[in-house]
């Protein structure tokens, strides 16, 4: 048997690296990598060669650009793709790859992941060997490989879309889909609209349901129903699951061509809150997490101020036995939405390796980059097992409908 090539080593022979001027090249080399027998390579296999190339001329390496010398990989990273995929999906403004997560976990393989952020990326490539293309509104969806699920927690930027839908009201010349034109929606959509996969997953802020007095989340509604799916969407806690208040809108279509409104998907139950912030916290705390005096006055300051003007607290300290408020990205900027109470000394924030526990990350994941940086990170993913748990559901649907028919299509020449 060939003796495989461990990742580990084909990185550090092959400098990837990912900063500031990665551009698609590395995501094409490293999509080719992981999916160079599974029926999606002729997607990468050609760009991939050419970046190769270009690689070896760099780096001086006198071997030949050929594949064969780097593939197949052992893949010696924190979470490898699985060996026998019962399912593929694509990874949409993938962040961290929180949600790409919690489907290898549900035995999915990833066959294309698009995130612009340079160090949502180097985490990216640290945990899972895969490099995310960019920016997904400069990505032609047809060359986007085949796959049954289409994941994204989409950015919870304004939307301009009720302003377009007023003005289109009277007299509609042109579907919904046009409608979101100039949004990152519009890019989910003209990849469903193209791809069809047979479901999608989509994550936003809950208050996506309420923005423009419920006119984007209607367009966004009808957009999806126009391209022929059955809508499904829940307003979901994070805090079954971790010790995190954290309120999404999951969005769940299936596509009524092929499940023909067959499907029996429901959103999973949910149980009964059973962690507190003391299982996730650290016994060891290097001492620049606690706050300074001047931060901590300041803090209380402001939340005295706000207090006064019945606007509430400006900071949450956390009890150690209950649950924190939501994670946000701006975290990074003084840790007041969740600080931890200590003896005899000012609060805390939580380090990084506690953020990504929070949002049910295991321990194994890296965290390669800064602390600004992973506070920002975590705080723009997801509870990664409330993904899981709405996947199981999602997957369940897929098997149930036409499993043998995935399984015998799909085989994956990824060895361990
Ligand atoms: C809410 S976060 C999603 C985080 C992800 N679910 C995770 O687990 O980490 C949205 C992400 O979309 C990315 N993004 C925004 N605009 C983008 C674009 N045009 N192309 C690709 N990614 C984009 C942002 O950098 C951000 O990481």
């Amino acid at each position: 048997m060939k003796k495989l090539k461990k990742y580990s080593d084909i990185r550090e022979r092959l400098k990837i690296e990912v900063d500031k001027k990665t551009d698609n090249g590395l995501a094409q080399l490293t999509h080719y990598f992981q999916n160079h027998t599974n029926g999606v390579s002729q997607y990468y296999k050609n760009d991939a060669k050419e970046y190769l190339t270009g690689l070896h001329e760099k780096l001086n390496i006198t071997k030949e650009p050929d594949f064969q010398y780097y593939l197949p990989i052992k893949w010696d990273i924190p979470f490898p793709p699985p060996k026998n995929p019962e399912f593929k999906f694509i990874d949409l403004f993938a962040g961290i790859g929180g949600i790409r997560l919690a489907y290898q976990n549900l035995g999915g393989k990833c066959v294309f992941t698009s995130e612009w952020d340079s160090y949502s990326k180097k985490t990216y490539e640290a945990n899972f060997g895969e490099v995310p293309f960019g920016d997904i509104t400069q990505i032609d969806e047809t060359k986007i490989p085949d796959h049954d699920i289409l994941l994204g927690g989409f950015p919870c930027q304004p939307f301009s879309i009720a302003g377009v839908s007023k003005k289109n009201a009277l007299g509609k010349k042109h579907g919904f889909l046009d409608e979101t034109q100039g949004t990152l929606f519009f890019d989910i959509a003209r990849i469903i609209k193209h791809k069809r996969p047979k479901t999608f997953m989509l994550e936003n802020v809950k208050n996506l349901i309420s923005h423009d007095k419920g006119n984007t989340f209607k367009v966004i509604q009808s957009t999806l129903k126009e391209l022929n799916y059955t809508i499904y969407f829940k307003v979901l806690d994070g805090k079954y699951f971790v010790p995190q208040h954290r309120e999404r809108i999951i969005i769940v279509g299936f596509d009524n061509e092929y499940f023909k409104g067959k499907e029996t998907f429901k959103f999973p139950e949910m149980g009964e809150v059973k962690f507190a912030i003391k299982d996730i916290l650290l016994t060891e705390v290097d001492a620049k997490y606690t706050l300074s005096d001047k931060l901590w006055n300041y803090l209380q300051e402001y939340a005295k101020k706000h207090k006064a003007k019945g606007n509430g607290f400006g900071f949450g300290l956390t009890d150690l036995n209950g649950i924190s408020r939501t994670m946000s990205a701006r975290y990074y900027k003084d840790g007041a939405e969740i600080l931890i109470p200590q003896e005899g000394k000012n609060p805390r924030r939580l380090m990084p390796r506690e953020c990504a526990r929070l949002q049910g990350f295991p321990d194994s994941f890296v965290i390669p980059v800064s602390d600004n940086q992973a506070y920002k990170q975590f705080g723009n993913s997801v509870v990664s097992p409330l993904m899981e748990a709405v996947g199981k559901n999602i997957v369940e649907e897929i098997l149930k409908i036409n499993g043998e028919h995935i399984k015998q299509s799909y085989t994956i020449g990824t060895e361990f």
